[in-house]
């Protein structure tokens, strides 16, 4: 077995082999406001997921930002407790549009008029906007935040949810998520498609 020590590897080694293991991640495609400017930001998290179900929370990892070192705006306008923020899942349509806001823009230039992407109004998280075509949008308040040296973990309660009409079966009351198309992060530049699905039954 190839081993590590974690403490003994050099800079960006641990996150090279980790975020190659831990695969795929979600995407959460989060937008925030800076409240001091109105600025409107929009960018990817893979370090995220849904963590707890009563009430529903979702995570995210916020680094610093490579370059300056500094914390990423996204971190920045969450780092009061409360602060309200989207979270979006990504579809293959939107795969090149949530690239393109990764860019690191300096803070009072807005990823959602550098990517074109159209914003609509938000029901509990206003004037927090949210991205009109994303196909779900997750209305969220920041619960809590920890620092793991120098992460920033970001727990958020889900207060409402945005879903796109023919993603939700009224009848049967549930999501189709086989129609909703999302992609999760492999490593580096590479996703993957959800299209590809299996059933096991669960033992009793
Ligand atoms: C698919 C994808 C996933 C990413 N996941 C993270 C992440 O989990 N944590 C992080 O700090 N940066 C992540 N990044 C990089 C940020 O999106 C990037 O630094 C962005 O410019 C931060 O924007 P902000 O400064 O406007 O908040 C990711 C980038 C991509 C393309």
């Amino acid at each position: 077995m190839a081993e590590f020590d974690i403490a003994a590897l050099g800079p960006g080694e641990p996150y090279r082999i980790l975020s190659s293991l831990v695969v795929p991640r979600p995407i959460a495609w989060v937008v925030t406001r800076d409240v001091e400017t109105g600025t409107v930001n929009v960018a990817p998290f893979s370090f995220f997921n849904l963590v707890g179900s009563d009430p529903m929370t979702v995570v995210l990892g916020v680094s610093p930002a490579k370059r300056s070192g500094e914390p990423k705006d996204t971190g920045r306008n969450l780092s009061q407790i409360g602060a309200g923020f989207v979270v979006h899942l990504v579809d293959e349509a939107h795969a090149d549009a949530m690239n393109r806001t990764a860019s690191e823009l300096p803070a009072h230039e807005s990823e959602a008029h550098a990517a074109d992407l159209a914003l609509a109004e938000t029901i509990k998280v206003s004037p927090v906007p949210r991205i009109a075509s994303a196909p779900a949008a997750l209305e969220c308040r920041v619960a809590e935040i920890a620092r793991v040296g120098n992460n920033r973990i970001v727990l958020g309660e889900v207060v409402y949810v945005h879903l796109r009409d023919e993603l939700w079966d009224a009848e049967k009351k549930h999501v189709r998520t086989e129609d909703a198309h999302l992609i999760g992060r492999l490593h580096g530049s590479l996703y993957v498609r959800t299209s590809d699905r299996f059933a096991l039954d669960r033992p009793r």
